[in-house]
C-alpha cells in the first residue's frame, strides 16, 4: 500500500497533509510513504525529517502519486495534479466539491475514487476525523490576533500609573467551533465579549466561555438547527431584525469577528455598508467567511481594507496562516481516518462502501460519481438543492485555476 503526499501547488497554501509524526505511524502500519520534495516546507517540517519518520522523498508530485494507492493533499487537486493521479487511486483531501461539479465528474473520469474530508459526517465517530474543526478551531484563534494587530489598542483592562485603559468590546458573529474559539482567544486577552448565533444550542456554549448572548428572537432560534448540527438559513423577518440589532449592537463594539455559515449557501450577509458607517473609527472587522462570499457586504476577499476608519480583514486561508499547527492537525485528521479503515492482516487501507462515513465524504467510486449531491447534477451548473457564492465550476482540464489567489476549501 503506498501513501503519496503532495506538495500543495495552490497559491497561499502553505500547509500539507501529513506531518513527520503522522508518517511514522503510517509506516508503523505497514504502508509505504512517499512525500514529495518540498512538501512541508510551509509548515517548516524538513524532508530529512519525513525521511526519518520512514518516507522516501520524490522529487515531483508525478514521481510521488507513481503508483499510489491513497493520495492525500490539502487542497483539491489542480489539473496538473489530475493529470497523475493514477487510475484505481483513492484521493483524500478537502475537496470543495459543493460549486465544483465538472471536478467531481473528472476524478470519475479519471478512476479515481476520491474522498472529500469536508464531507466528513459529525458523529462522535468521526471527530477526531473532523477537518473543518480543526482548522476552524485555529482560525477562530487567528481572527483575534490578527484583529489585535490591527486594532491600535490593547484588548485588557490596564490600570496603569498613568491612567487606566478600557478592555476591548469584541463581538463574534456566529457561534460554531472557529466562534467559540474566537470567543476564549479574546476572553483570554481580557476582551469583553458579545456572540450571537441562530441555533439555541449556541447561547449555552457562548455563556459557559464567559461571554453574553445576544440574539433578537429566541423562540425561532430553537428550530434553527439541522440533525448534522449545522445552521439553516433564517426567515426574512428574522434576518431584518438580526440586522436591526446588530446595526444597533456594533456601533459600540471595537473588534467584530463574523463567522456565519450555512453549508452549501452563500454565507449570509450581516453587516452592511451602513453599519459599517456607524462604527467607531478605529474599529476592526474580521470576516473569517469571505471565501463563501462574506458575511460583510464591503468585504474584499483576500485583502486588508479601511473604509472611515473602520479595518476590514478578509483574508484567506486563515488556517494556513499558522501552517505548522494547522497541518499538524489536519495530518492527525487524515491519519485518525485512514487507520480507523486499516486491514492489519493485509496492511492496506479497506474501504467499507456501506459506512455513513463514507456515505458522507464518497464522491466517486470505480469510474462514477456516487454522492447524492452530485449524481444526477448537469455539469455546468451546481450540485443538486445547493447554491453557493462562488461563480461556476472550473473546467479542470484547463490550467487556469492552477495557483489561484483564491484557493478554497482552505477551512
Ligand atoms: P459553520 O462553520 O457551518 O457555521 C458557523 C456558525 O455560524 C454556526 O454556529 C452557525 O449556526 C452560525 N450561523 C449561520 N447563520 C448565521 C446567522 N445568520 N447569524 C448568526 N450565526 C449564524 O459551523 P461549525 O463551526 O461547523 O459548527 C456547527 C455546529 O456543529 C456547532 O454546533 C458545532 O459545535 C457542531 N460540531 C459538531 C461536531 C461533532 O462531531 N459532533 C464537530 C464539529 C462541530
Amino acid at each position: 500500500m503506498k501513501i503519496a503526499v503532495l506538495k500543495e501547488t495552490r497559491s497561499g497554501e502553505a500547509r500539507v497533509a501529513a506531518s513527520p509524526e503522522t508518517v511514522k505511524k503510517f509506516v508503523g502500519l505497514g504502508a509505504d510513504v512517499a512525500v514529495q520534495m518540498g512538501a512541508g516546507e510551509g509548515a517548516r517540517f524538513s524532508d530529512e525529517a519525513y525521511q526519518e519518520a520512514g518516507a522516501t522523498i520524490s522529487p515531483s508530485g508525478a514521481d510521488a502519486a507513481q503508483s499510489a494507492d491513497l493520495v492525500i493533499k490539502v487542497q483539491r487537486p489542480t489539473s496538473e495534479e489530475l493529470r497523475f493521479l493514477p487510475r484505481g487511486a483513492k484521493m483524500a483531501a478537502i475537496l470543495s466539491p459543493h460549486n465544483e461539479q465538472e471536478e467531481v465528474e473528472t476524478y470519475a473520469r479519471l478512476g479515481v475514487d476520491a474522498f472529500a474530508l469536508d464531507f466528513m459526517p459529525r458523529i462522535t465517530r468521526a471527530q477526531s476525523m473532523d477537518v473543518l474543526s480543526s482548522q476552524s478551531n485555529l482560525a477562530g484563534y487567528k481572527a483575534v490576533i490578527d484583529a489585535s494587530a490591527y486594532f491600535g489598542k490593547a484588548l485588557p483592562m490596564m490600570m496603569t500609573a498613568a491612567g487606566t485603559i478600557a478592555a476591548a468590546k469584541v463581538f463574534v458573529m456566529g457561534a460554531g467551533v472557529a466562534g467559540l474559539q474566537a470567543i476564549a482567544t479574546a476572553r483570554r486577552l481580557g476582551a469583553v465579549v458579545s456572540a450571537t448565533d441562530v441555533r439555541y444550542a449556541a447561547k449555552e456554549q457562548v455563556e459557559s466561555l464567559g461571554a453574553t448572548f445576544v440574539t433578537v428572537d429566541e423562540e425561532a432560534m430553537k428550530d434553527a438547527e439541522t440533525e448534522g448540527g449545522y445552521a439553516k438559513e433564517m426567515s426574512e423577518d428574522f434576518q431584518r431584525r438580526q440586522a436591526e440589532f446588530v446595526g444597533e449592537h456594533i456601533k459600540k463594539q471595537d473588534i467584530v469577528i463574523t463567522t456565519a455559515l450555512i453549508p452549501g449557501r452563500p454565507a449570509p450577509k450581516l453587516i452592511s455598508e451602513a453599519m459599517v458607517q456607524g462604527m467607531r473609527p478605529g474599529s476592526v472587522i474580521v470576516d473569517l467567511a469571505s471565501e463563501q462570499g462574506g458575511n460583510v457586504e464591503l468585504t474584499r476577499p483576500g485583502e486588508a481594507i479601511e473604509i472611515g476608519g473602520v479595518t476590514i480583514l478578509g483574508f484567506y486561508n486563515v488556517p494556513g496562516r499558522l501552517a505548522a499547527d494547522a497541518s499538524s492537525l489536519l495530518a492527525r485528521n487524515i491519519y485518525n481516518f485512514v487507520s480507523a479503515f486499516w486491514d492489519a492482516d493485509k496492511k492496506e487501507f479497506v474501504v467499507d462502501w456501506d459506512d455513513d462515513i463514507f456515505k458522507g465524504i464518497a464522491l466517486t467510486r470505480d469510474g462514477a460519481v456516487i454522492h447524492p449531491g452530485f449524481v444526477n447534477a448537469p455539469s455546468t451548473s451546481q450540485p443538486a438543492n445547493e447554491t453557493t457564492a462562488d461563480d461556476g465550476a472550473d473546467d479542470t482540464d484547463n490550467d487556469s485555476d492552477d495557483n489561484q489567489e483564491n484557493p478554497e476549501g482552505s477551512q
